[in-house]
């Protein structure tokens, strides 16, 4: 058994689980009118409601008692002050200098990062400044309309969600079209429709060796060349965000040309950096610039405010909950607001990558659960399929559920379906419907009393399942920085609390290297096959389609 599960505090926390067990949300509600009042707290534009939870005054406590064992505060201490907390990467943790608006240096082996920091912020300014205004230009005198985006992973997700996001925000004279997949389809889709004397390629990759960006930039590179322009022109046409600015030159891109970002910034943290360029020629400078403030707002709220109000502290120790106590294996994010539609796909990234660890500390394997899957879709499309299962399956699944209070022009009466289902489903979670409710509804229907109690019984909701909901007063560029912080935080306390390291992604090496000896194989035909049975039958029918 390890430390965490021998603690007095997890100890004490899987008693309370069980006597929890056998009460109901409903009564909850029922006796004490004050709940949602005390079981609600707002910051930065964003009002979490957690009243739907199995949570009393006792469990909090002992979540709280948890979290201090776990000595989450000194932990964030060492994150902000820019320790070493990658260990096996060997990298300080400092997303939150890309936001840091506080005037005070931020040191990295003694020297305060924020000087480059800024001077790649003014980089960005001028460039973006630069594109919208027309002033800088394609090699035949074109304006630069179109901008080809191409990264994967955190350095596509960030960009493309926020941008997808803040579409009310859009600058008018610029379309961002974003490319990850190596699936030559995407790229294909996306240049066939473009004029290349328009088009501005940002290709962001932090290492500058992912094979997906790489692939793709040379595909868009063969498009322009053909199209008509020539390699001296490529330097008005192609941009690169990356850490490796070697690597970056010796593919051909202009020095001038790259954007800078640095080790400590991890990929999935990576938005706040030159990475988020994309969203800063989608919305503005000025906008982008409002989207970081958002997130130094959520970083001075993690830091000062006390654990019982602090928004990342509740939802991290809330999971910690349920993952940990309720065997709940899964998460799901349901935003009520078309435009974050990708939201849950970026929470993903920043949550699985993080947390799907199996060692704490140097090398202990965990006797514990960890990071949990996270899913889910925009609301209200999810209602009419998976919800079916968060209301009456067997499994308990706690879910975000996220609603802007307005938004910009749209007709209210679809607002107004829209935040009735939100509210409507989070009821419903927490309150089912009994037996007996069900059986009133059904009588006087003509059911003999055999199928009166058969379909009563399908149609029973247990309720009792949990929810939080969010509400945004409107979901503005601040709001979305404050909103990416908070699960930024959210994913870096229960990290803290499990004892992973949240900021390493050693399991998705091993794939990439056996893609790269099995990609050997395919355009090498005649190579002799050495893997297992099953991957040299594979290789064996590709190659025998693809002669
Ligand atoms: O394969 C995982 C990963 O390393 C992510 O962590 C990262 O966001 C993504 O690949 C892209 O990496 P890069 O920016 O170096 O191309």
């Amino acid at each position: 058994m390890t430390a965490l599960t021998t603690s007095p505090a997890w100890q004490q926390l899987s008693e309370l689980a069980q006597q929890v067990k056998t009460q109901h949300m409903r009564d909850w509600f029922a006796g004490d009118p004050k709940r949602a009042e005390k079981y609600t707290t707002a910051v930065c534009g964003i009002e979490l409601d957690y009243s739907k939870n199995l949570i009393n005054t006792e469990v909090l406590a002992a979540l709280q008692q948890l979290a201090k064992d776990c000595q989450v505060e000194q932990k964030r201490h060492a994150m902000f002050a820019g320790e070493i907390i990658n260990h096996t990467e060997k990298r300080a943790v400092l997303h939150t200098a890309l936001r840091n608006y506080s005037g005070k240096a931020v040191l990295v082996d003694g020297q305060d990062v924020m000087p480059e920091v800024q001077a790649c912020q003014q980089k960005i300014k001028s460039f973006v400044a630069s594109v919208h205004s027309g002033e800088r230009k394609g090699y035949t005198g074109k304006a630069l309309t179109q901008i080809v985006a191409i990264g994967i992973g955190g350095s596509f997700l960030g960009p493309k969600i926020m941008s997808e996001t803040l579409k009310p925000y859009w600058f008018a004279g610029v379309k961002v079209h974003y490319v990850a997949n190596v699936d030559g389809c995407h790229i294909h889709d996306v240049l066939s429709g473009l004029d290349h004397e328009e088009t501005l390629v940002v290709m962001s990759s932090k290492s500058f060796t992912t094979q997906e960006t790489l692939q793709n930039t040379l595909s868009a590179k063969a498009w322009f060349l053909k199209a008509g322009g020539s390699q001296a022109d490529i330097a008005k046409h192609f941009i690169a965000v990356s850490s490796n600015i070697k690597a970056a030159t010796e593919f051909g891109m202009a020095e001038d040309n790259i954007f800078p970002l640095w080790d400590w910034v991890g990929g999935r943290y990576s938005l706040w950096s030159a990475i988020g360029l994309p969203i800063a020629l989608t919305i503005g400078y000025a906008n982008y610039e409002a989207l970081l403030q958002g997130a130094y707002s959520m970083d001075e709220h993690f830091q000062t405010a006390p654990v019982e109000h602090n928004l990342p502290m509740i939802l991290a120790l809330l999971g910690v909950w349920y993952t940990n106590f309720f065997d709940a294996q899964s998460h799901v994010l349901l935003p009520y607001y078309h435009y974050m539609r990708g939201f849950p796909a970026y929470v993903q990234q920043l949550d699985m990558e993080s947390n799907g660890k199996r060692i704490a500390g140097s090398h202990t394997v965990v006797d514990y659960a960890t990071g949990p899957i996270i899913w889910g879709s925009e609301g209200t499309n999810g209602q009419h399929s998976f919800h079916q299962l968060i209301h009456q399956g067997t499994v308990l699944v706690p879910a975000d559920f996220m609603l802007p209070l307005s938004v910009e022009n749209q007709d209210n009466t679809h607002h107004a379906m829209l935040a009735s289902n939100c509210f409507g489903q989070t009821q419903a979670l927490m309150q089912g419907k009994t037996f007996e409710e069900c059986k009133a509804d059904l009588a006087g229907k003509g059911l003999d009393e055999a199928a009166l109690n058969s379909l009563a019984t399908h149609k029973t909701m247990p309720g009792n399942k949990p929810s939080n909901t969010l509400l945004f007063d409107k979901m503005d560029p601040h709001t979305l920085g404050a909103l990416v912080a908070l699960y930024e935080h959210k994913v870096f306390v229960q990290g803290a609390i499990w004892g992973v390291n949240s900021f390493d992604q050693w399991g998705v090496e091993l794939g990439k290297e056996l893609g790269n000896q099995v990609l050997d194989k395919l355009v090498n035909s005649d190579a002799a096959l050495n893997f297992d049975a099953s991957t040299n039958q594979l290789i064996s029918k590709f190659r025998k389609a693809n002669p």
